[in-house]
């Protein structure tokens, strides 16, 4: 193995990705509790984005190395770690530290307050490491996706009160989290409604992923409405709630009695919240702030997915120069994706 890897990095919290840098670094060691992992690919999230341009509201160093996604092969593993060989294929938890229950703090995510994934090799906590069945057909891709978007969409709507086959789930927008969530649900047998601003992205989630209604938010801004009539009144079950605190009125009016909706994105500020508190008490709901998700979380993930072989939805795939990741974050910018955006690390 070269001492040398291929490493880039944000010089600093809101520099913008045009500014990221690509260097040379030496390969980590690792300590007896470590494992080392060659990434084979990343997957970008809109975190990568703000983190980039400084809107990221919790803890981000400078001179990071971005992305919390990455799947690959373990290369080395530290004298005191048991259950994990060279050659295991795994994605590590976005989280490092949260190994069950509630995230604790927002100081150990990978790709913001401590280095992440764009890098050939990753020394990781044995504990944090979530291995992949050989029998996989998932590319590595499809299994970076799953470290953020995934766990995200499946602790929406299975770390709390979970999914039952035929109830309804809303999802906001096309982006990561919303089609990775659809492809959940409709496996799990349930009813889905998806939101978006266009009209060619409704179709292409029709088409290609199976959606069973759609509804235009930008020429029916009354969606709330629409939903309730797609239900015959009854309102939706779940809703993935990408667009946050400018949204949540229209949410609350279409959620139904005793449905969840999982707050999982801030991409819509409000110019005037509702009356939350009143909102909740009258349909009986459940509002849950989503922080990703427990490694616990990510292993019931990961056996579901692989199980069953389900097509993560990644859009596009980038190479692995600095002028094929500054496009990449391009891409994500422009916000014409339908589900992820991928690296490939060669
Ligand atoms: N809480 C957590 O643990 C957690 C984890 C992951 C992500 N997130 C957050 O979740 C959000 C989505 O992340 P992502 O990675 O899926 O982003 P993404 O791939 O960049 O997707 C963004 C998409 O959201 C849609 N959108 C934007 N404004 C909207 C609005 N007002 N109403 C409905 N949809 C809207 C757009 O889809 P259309 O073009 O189809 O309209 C846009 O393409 C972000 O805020 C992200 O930071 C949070």
């Amino acid at each position: 193995m070269s001492q040398q890897q291929k490493v880039f990095r944000l010089p600093s919290k809101g520099a913008g990705y045009e500014a990221i840098e690509e260097r040379q670094e030496p390969i980590p060691q690792i300590g007896p509790h470590e494992v080392l992992l060659q990434v084979h690919a990343t997957t970008l999230n809109y975190r990568d984005l703000v983190i980039a341009n400084g809107q990221y509201p919790f803890p981000a160093k400078d001179d990071c190395v971005p992305l919390s996604d990455g799947a690959g092969a373990i290369v080395e593993v530290g004298s005191d770690v048991e259950g994990i060989q060279k050659g295991d294929w795994a994605i590590a938890n976005f989280d490092i530290s949260n190994l069950y229950g509630p995230q604790q703090d927002w100081e150990h995510g990978l790709g913001g307050p401590i280095d992440g994934m764009l890098r050939h090799y990753v020394p990781l906590p044995a504990s944090a490491i979530v291995k992949i069945p050989r029998s996989t057909k998932l590319s590595w891709g499809q299994l970076a996706a799953l470290v953020c978007t995934g766990i995200t969409a499946w602790n929406a709507l299975y770390g709390n009160l979970p999914l039952r086959p035929g109830q309804t789930v809303l999802f906001q927008g096309t982006g990561g989290v919303s089609m990775t969530a659809l492809m959940l649900a409709r496996a799990a047998g349930a009813i889905t409604i998806i939101t978006s601003s266009s009209d060619d992205k409704l179709q292409l989630a029709k088409d290609k992923y199976g959606v069973d209604h759609t509804i235009n938010y930008k020429k029916t801004p009354e969606w709330d409405q629409e939903a309730l009539k797609i239900t015959e009144g009854r309102g939706v079950d779940f809703i993935i709630e990408n667009g946050g605190s400018g949204t949540i009125a229209k949410s609350l009016e279409c959620i139904a009695r005793g449905g969840i909706i999982a707050v999982v994105g801030f991409l819509k500020m409000a110019d005037e919240m509702p009356d939350v508190a009143g909102l909740v008490l009258g349909k009986g709901a459940i509002v849950r702030g989503i922080n990703v998700g427990a490694k616990q979380l990510t292993d019931d993930m990961i056996k579901f997915v692989c199980a069953k072989n389900l097509d993560v939805p990644v859009e596009k795939t980038f190479g692995f120069s600095r002028d094929q990741v500054v496009e990449a974050y391009k891409y994500l910018e422009a916000a014409g994706h339908v589900g992820k955006i991928c690296i490939e690390v060669k």
